[in-house]
């Protein structure tokens, strides 16, 4: 079975969708083998999204994930990846599809209520940032 990394935003724990959220991961077969609250720093969220530094957004992204706490995941299933991003819809949730987290939660580009890992390699970085593999129970 796949792995992947999810994490539930500040936007979204702040208005305790946390349960909400994971029906839809657990409804759409997706197991949470491992989950934790932390609030991240704006430097460790940095270091998470340094793909994007060069990003106008960069900034706003680090200040919004360290506003608050999230819930960090590991997802597992048959197409862990896939089937995740699937269910979080469009980064935009003007352009999501009905029935998805970021269409039902998600309040603007920025503030989109979820992650997900977009691709084996960053699935496996991101798990790593985030857990040990004792804190992964399949
Ligand atoms: P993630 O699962 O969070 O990586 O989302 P994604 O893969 O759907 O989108 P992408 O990796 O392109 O962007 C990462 C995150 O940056 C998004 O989820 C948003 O939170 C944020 N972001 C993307 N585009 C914009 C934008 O135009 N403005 C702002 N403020 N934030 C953005
Ligand atoms: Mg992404």
């Amino acid at each position: 079975l796949e792995r992947t990394f999810s994490i539930i935003k500040p936007d979204a724990t702040r208005r305790n969708l946390t349960g909400a959220i994971n029906a839809k991961f657990e409804a759409a077969g997706l197991r949470i083998v491992a989950q934790k609250r932390i609030h991240l720093t704006k430097a460790q969220a940095g270091v998470f999204y340094a793909v994007h530094a060069e990003r106008p957004f960069y900034d706003e992204l680090c200040e919004f994930m360290a506003s608050e706490p999230i819930v960090c995941q590991v997802l597992e299933g048959e197409g862990a990846i896939a089937k995740n991003r699937e269910v979080m819809g469009a980064t935009n949730p003007a352009d999501a599809a009905a029935g998805t987290i970021r269409a039902e939660f998600a309040e603007s580009v920025g503030e989109n209520s979820v992650h997900g890992s977009d691709a084996p390699d960053t699935a496996a970085i991101e798990i790593a940032y985030f857990f040990s593999g004792l804190e992964l129970v399949g």
